[in-house]
């Protein structure tokens, strides 16, 4: 088990899956993770820190400065609907001997329906199913290597309502069981290195 791992959240939206992972963590270390959210309509506001979006460089600076401060090991995007930057990635990974520790979570069975709205895209199709991936996060969206996938039937005996609360019950499951595993060390962790220094990778 990993004596420590620091972790942050980034949501924009209602974050059911930002507070999943806010209990699994604080069941695991009694402390509570950094929460972030550019939107300053989140329920999330109540719970951690508005950074509201001025420009990309000046708000992903923000955003790195607060993960540096922190130490932060692991950064689990959790509806943020912004893409982070090749250079943000970078200086992150930096600070892991280079080990890409950011994590996203689509409601798709990627790479089938990226972006926003996926629910949809797949409650339009004619799928049977559809489901859910955990995923590195790249500079390309709704990309990198997919951790985790699970796939689950599309119900049509309710409404599309139901069907995605359903549905990011699933996701609140799974987002918390990958985190569980992260601190169970069976998926591996790069510590925050000591005695690195905040500046941009080339
Ligand atoms: C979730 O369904 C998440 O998978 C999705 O946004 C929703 C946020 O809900 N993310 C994406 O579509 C990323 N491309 P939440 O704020 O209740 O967690």
């Amino acid at each position: 088990m990993l004596k420590s791992c620091k972790i942050a959240i980034f949501a924009s939206g209602l974050g059911t899956n930002a507070l999943a992972l806010k209990r699994a963590y604080k069941d695991f270390y009694s402390i509570d993770p950094i929460l972030i959210t550019d939107n300053p309509k989140s329920p999330i506001c109540e719970e951690g820190i508005l950074i509201p979006f001025t420009n990309k460089e000046e708000h992903e600076a923000t955003l790195l400065r607060i993960l540096f401060e922190n130490k932060i090991d692991w950064l689990l995007l959790a509806g943020y609907m912004r893409i982070l930057s090749a250079n943000f990635i970078a200086m992150f990974s930096s600070w892991h001997n280079n080990k890409n520790q950011i994590l996203n979570i689509h409601p798709s069975l990627l790479p089938k329906y990226k972006g926003k709205d996926a629910y949809l895209q797949a409650w339009n199709s004619k799928d049977s199913h559809t489901g859910v991936s955990v995923h590195l996060v790249t500079e390309v969206l709704d990309s990198g290597d997919i951790l985790v996938q699970i796939p689950f039937l599309i119900r049509r005996d309710i409404d599309l309502e139901q069907f995605i609360t359903e549905s990011k019950k699933i996701e609140n499951d799974l987002y918390m069981q990958v985190l569980r595993r992260i601190f169970q060390e069976e998926i591996p962790t790069i510590k925050f290195q000591e005695g690195v220094s905040f500046a941009t990778p080339i």
